[in-house]
């Protein structure tokens, strides 16, 4: 039997050390039982993160963490982030011969907690090597959602904590996700509600000798947040360290081979429906825009397949390609990932969407691009692993067959 146990984000504040302050006992006592749950059982629990919810257990714990991979069906050889709730918790995860880099510590000052895993040395004396997957780094986070950083804090464990789905599924952003995929796995859940992030944190190692900032998985924060830290709070204004975007503006051999990078090795994000995506940007030279419902009849077609079909389709609010014919007797279900203009919001939909509309049983998932800027590029890398098809389509609704 899974338990959940609901707690009230808002009723937890910290003190500048790190220490949670609870105005509700409903909430305190959820995080004291799952706190014991870490102490106790030798089994993972599912917990909210800004990003998404994770399967979190003690570093300490090594028959917990190997439960993770199993209840994920987790590749062994892809490392598992540490969450920590104080700074306390960081210096005796690091080799201890480590200096903090000008770069790091301008993030950390900035951007922690939140959205932000960096890769440090990993001290193997702490850091068992289940959690690194034999690397010897370590990706490290301080998790900003307050029932991630008081159980953190009340544990007085680090956790290391993939997210909360099966492996190659997109991750969970509300309990209900969970449920589905993990329910019968897992004992115990704390719901904090939706992520507010909806995409995992940015994983960047800032550790190569250019001193530059690699991001290995775009995510809830921005690259142009991270450039903008560095500028800020770089003393030497001639020398302003690079942020490379891993794919987009660096390529490597080893980490292609490695698995390192969500995605690189194993498949990502993706739900039980095929799903493709719509580019609505001018298409290449070669290659000839088409409409939703040239695409559907050509889509089923290939299934050898005439019967009533539900397409689901993630799109903006603004998006004419709502408002697209179908060839007859096919439906069409419009999940909204928001307004255009506001890519965060886009962000947090974007799992949902997928899993929702699973749920839901479509037939198949388009979803609509958006430019790789700030959010955008987290998520067009989440929808180009997810997809296993990108077409290009003209926005213009079309009336063929009406
Ligand atoms: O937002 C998040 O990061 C969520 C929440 C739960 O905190 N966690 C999450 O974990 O997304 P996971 O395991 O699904 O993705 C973490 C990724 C791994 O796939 C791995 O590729 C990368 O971080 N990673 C972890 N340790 C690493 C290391 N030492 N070197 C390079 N990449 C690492
Ligand atoms: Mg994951």
């Amino acid at each position: 039997m899974t338990r959940i146990l609901r707690c009230n984000p808002s009723s937890i504040s910290f003190s500048h050390t790190g220490v949670p302050v609870f105005s509700s006992d409903e909430t305190r006592e959820a995080i004291e039982e799952a706190s014991n749950h870490i102490h106790s059982t030798h089994t993972p629990l599912i917990f909210p993160t800004e990003t998404v919810y994770g399967l979190g257990a003690s570093i300490t714990d090594p028959e917990a963490i190997s439960k993770i991979f199993s209840t994920k069906g987790r590749p062994p050889d892809n490392p598992l982030i540490v969450h920590i709730s104080s700074m306390d918790m960081l210096s005796p995860l690091l080799s201890p011969d480590f200096v903090l880099p000008d770069t790091y510590a301008a993030l950390i000052d900035r951007f922690w907690p939140g959205p932000l895993a960096l890769l440090f040395p990993a001290n193997p004396e702490s850091v068992p090597t289940t959690i690194t997957a034999g690397h010897p780094t370590v990706a490290v986070r301080m998790p900003s959602h307050p029932v991630a950083r008081a159980l953190i804090a009340v544990s007085g464990k680090p956790l290391a904590a993939p997210s909360g789905n099966s492996s190659g599924k997109p991750s969970p952003t509300r309990v209900e996700h969970v449920v589905r995929d993990l329910g019968d796995k897992v004992e115990l859940i704390l719901d904090g509600g939706a992520c507010g992030f909806g995409v995992e944190s940015t994983v960047v190692d800032g550790l190569a000798a250019d001193g530059n900032l690699r991001i290995l998985r775009p995510g809830g924060l921005t690259v142009e947040d991270i450039e903008d830290a560095l500028r800020s709070q770089s003393r030497d204004h001639t020398h302003i360290p690079q942020v490379l975007v891993y794919r987009r503006d660096y390529i490597d051999k080893a980490t292609e081979i490695a698995p390192t990078t969500p995605g690189m090795k194993y498949k990502h994000y993706s739900p039980s429906v095929p799903v493709s995506l719509l580019m609505t940007s001018q298409p290449p030279p070669d290659v000839h825009a088409t409409s939703l419902f040239d695409l559907v009849q050509s889509d089923l077609r290939l299934t050898g397949d005439s019967q009533s079909r539900t397409i689901g389709l993630m799109v903006t609010d603004e998006s004419p390609l709502a408002s697209s014919s179908l060839p007859a007797g096919h439906k069409l279900r419009v999940y909204s990932l928001g307004s255009a203009e506001d890519l965060s919001v886009m962000a947090r939909r974007l799992f949902d969407g997928f899993l929702t509309l699973e749920s839901e049983a479509v037939d198949i998932i388009y979803v609509e691009g958006v430019e790789e800027v700030r959010e955008g590029l987290a998520i067009m890398n989440r929808v180009r692993k997810a997809a296993g098809q990108v077409y290009w389509v003209k926005e213009t609704v079309q009336q063929e067959d009406k």
